[in-house]
C-alpha cells in the first residue's frame, strides 16, 4: 500500500479531512504515516497501522519515504517545508490546503467534479502538485459549474457572506463569545417583554463599540451583530486578496485564460465576513452570452454533478434548504433563488451556499489522494 504521510490532520480543516477519509474507508488503501510540528514521538491516532509514533513534521527524510503527503498544516509550513522536500529529490505527491503554491504553475487547483480534465492532462503530463482551491471559489464552482462548462458565462460578479470559520478555530470561538457577551449585556432587558428595545439596542451598541483587546484579537472589530467587509489581506487598488482569488481561481481551475491560451472569464465582486459558523453563502449575477430559460439553466446545473442540489425560488424552499443552519456538515451545495434579473434577459441572479470546511477545504484533498491511488 501507498504510504501516506498526514501533516496538520489535528487542526480543523484536517480534523473534518480525518473524519471523511474514514467515512469513507481511505484509510483502508494506504498506510499513513502520521506526521506533528510539535509532538513528535507522541502516539499516532488509532487510524496508524506500521507506525505508530508520531515523526516529526520537519524531518525531510522520513517525509521523503512517503509516497504521497497530505497537509492541512498551513502555509507557513508548507513555504518552509515543500522547497526543501523538492530539493532534497522527493518525487512524491504533494496534496495541499493552504494557498501558498495555488497559482504556481506547475500547482493543479483541485476540484475533481469540475475539473477532472485539467487533473487528468496535468497527471499526464507528470504532476505532483496538487492543491484546494479557495474554500468560496470551490464552493462557487460546485454548485454553478455547470454554466462555465457550458461556456455561458460573459461574467459574474460574487457577492460573499463568509463565515467565521474561514478564519480558523479561534475566529469561531471569538464570535461565539462575542454574542454570548452582547447577550449577557441586556438579559434582563430581554427578559422584560416590556423593555424598550431601542434602550436594548443602545446597550448592545456600547458594548460593541467598547470590545476591544482580547474580545477583538482575530477579526480586529466586533463580528458579532456586525459584519466585516473585507477578508484577507490588502492587494492594493482597493482590491482584497479574497476578491482577487475569485477571479484568479476561478478560472484556473477551469484552465482557461493566463497560461492556458484562452480567455479568462472576469469574476469579481466583494468578499463579506458574517457571523455564520461554517458556511459560505454567496450571491452570484451573471451575465449570460445569451438569453437562456431559467428552467434549462436549472435543469444544467442541477445535472453536473451528485452533490448540487436546486432549491426551487420560493419563500419555503428557500427558508428551508438555502441557509448556513441546513447546509453545515452535509456535502449538499444548494443553488437556489435562480432568476432573471431586471436588467435584460442575459442577467441572471443566483445564491448558493457550501460548508467551507468540507468543499471547500477537505473533501477536494480526499478525492485527490483517491484519484492517485486508482
Ligand atoms: N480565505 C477564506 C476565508 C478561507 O477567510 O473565509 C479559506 O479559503
Amino acid at each position: 500500500q501507498p504510504m501516506v504521510g498526514l501533516v496538520g490532520w489535528r487542526g480543523m480543516v484536517g480534523s473534518v479531512l480525518m473524519d471523511r477519509m474514514q467515512a469513507e474507508g481511505d484509510f483502508g488503501l494506504i498506510e499513513p504515516v502520521f506526521f506533528s510540528t510539535s509532538n513528535a514521538g507522541g502516539k499516532a491516532p488509532a487510524m496508524a497501522k506500521n507506525e505508530s509514533k508520531l515523526k516529526d513534521a520537519f524531518d525531510i527524510e522520513a517525509l521523503k519515504k512517503c509516497d504521497i503527503v497530505i497537509t492541512a498544516q498551513g502555509g507557513d509550513y508548507t513555504t518552509e517545508v515543500f522547497p526543501k522536500l523538492r530539493a532534497a529529490g522527493w518525487n512524491g505527491h504533494w496534496i495541499d490546503a493552504a494557498s501558498t503554491l495555488r497559482m504556481k504553475d506547475d500547482a493543479v487547483i483541485i476540484l475533481d467534479p469540475v475539473n477532472m480534465p485539467v487533473i487528468k492532462n496535468a497527471l499526464a503530463k507528470g504532476g505532483r502538485n496538487w492543491i484546494g482551491g479557495n474554500c468560496t471559489v470551490s464552493c462557487m464552482l460546485m454548485g454553478v459549474g455547470a454554466l462555465y462548462k457550458a461556456g455561458l458565462v460573459e461574467w459574474m460578479t460574487s457577492m460573499t457572506y463568509q463565515a467565521a470559520s474561514g478564519g480558523g478555530a479561534q475566529h469561531m470561538r471569538e464570535l461565539l463569545t462575542q454574542f454570548g457577551t452582547l447577550n449577557a449585556e441586556v438579559r434582563s432587558l430581554l427578559d422584560d417583554p416590556k423593555s424598550a428595545i431601542l434602550e436594548i439596542d443602545r446597550k448592545v451598541l456600547a458594548r460593541q463599540q467598547s470590545m476591544t483587546g482580547e474580545e477583538t484579537t482575530n477579526f480586529g472589530v466586533p463580528l458579532g451583530g456586525s459584519l466585516i467587509p473585507w477578508i484577507d489581506k490588502d492587494l492594493g487598488g482597493g482590491v482584497s486578496r479574497e476578491e482577487w482569488k475569485a477571479g484568479a481561481e476561478t478560472n484556473k481551475i477551469l484552465g482557461q485564460g493566463e497560461g492556458f491560451g484562452s480567455k479568462a472569464v472576469p469574476v469579481d465582486g466583494f468578499c463579506v465576513r458574517v457571523g455564520a459558523m461554517r458556511c459560505h453563502s454567496q450571491a452570484l449575477t451573471f451575465k449570460l452570452k445569451k438569453d437562456v430559460p431559467v428552467a434549462d439553466l436549472e435543469a444544467l446545473i442541477a445535472a453536473d454533478n451528485p452533490w448540487v442540489k436546486v432549491v426551487p425560488n420560493t419563500r419555503e424552499a428557500t427558508l428551508q434548504g438555502l441557509t448556513p443552519v441546513a447546509v453545515t456538515g452535509t456535502l449538499e451545495i444548494p443553488v437556489g433563488r435562480i432568476r432573471k434579473l431586471a436588467m435584460g434577459p442575459e442577467y441572471v441572479g443566483a445564491f448558493t451556499i457550501g460548508d467551507q470546511l468540507l468543499w471547500g477545504a477537505a473533501e477536494p484533498l480526499r478525492r485527490m489522494l483517491r484519484i492517485l491511488l486508482d
